[in-house]
């Protein structure tokens, strides 16, 4: 179950593994929902709102594989194998900016010596098992990439998508965004 062939196999994982919380105060499938739906709001197109709802899809993936283990000591780079696991079935407009969530973070904290105040605790836990900030020639990089820019906006609903407050039916809400926006790319 590396790779993807149908929405269906996405639903099952989540369906088997969303609830768990993975180190935050809400579930997997609200923050999905969450971040998707800031996106939503944002006006980003669909490639975008999807990269939100799949952008933590390989810490599902990572919770198959361990039969539910969290493993919080190392960085399992949960970015790649989302990015990876989804590309048969999504263009590199989802892909990517999945792929660069994890590195938008580093670049955010190198840019905006403000916004790691913004980070949850979990956030900043693995911020130093992910590199820490970039150094300024990684940040010029990094901007440099294709849909780096659209990163850093996944990156800031990844940053909201976290309020304990808004945990409704995110189930429902989870297939619902994943088919409208699935079936608008
Ligand atoms: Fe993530
Ligand atoms: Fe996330």
């Amino acid at each position: 179950m590396n790779r993807f062939s149908d929405l269906a196999e996405i639903e099952t994982l989540f369906d088997k593994w969303g609830a768990q919380f993975y180190s935050e105060n809400l579930s997997q499938t609200a923050h999905a929902v969450q971040c998707a739906v800031l996106a939503e709001e944002s006006g980003a197109p669909s490639e975008l709102v999807l990269a939100a709802l799949l952008h933590d899809i390989g810490h599902l993936i990572d919770l198959e594989i361990s039969a539910g283990v969290e493993e919080h000591n190392v960085d399992t780079e949960h970015e790649a194998t989302g990015a990876r696991s989804i590309s048969p079935l999504f263009p590199p407009a989802v892909a990517a900016p999945i792929a660069l969530h994890v590195a938008a973070k580093r670049y955010l904290c190198s840019v905006e010596p403000t916004y790691v105040d913004g980070l949850s605790e979990a956030s900043v836990a693995t911020l130093a098992l992910q590199g820490g900030p970039m150094s300024g020639e990684e940040a010029t990089r990094f901007v440099a990439m294709p849909h780096a820019d659209n990163a850093v906006s996944l990156r800031r609903w990844d940053d909201l998508g976290k309020d304990i407050d808004k945990d409704l039916n995110p189930s429902d809400e989870f297939r619902r965004l994943l088919h409208k926006h699935f079936n608008n790319i």
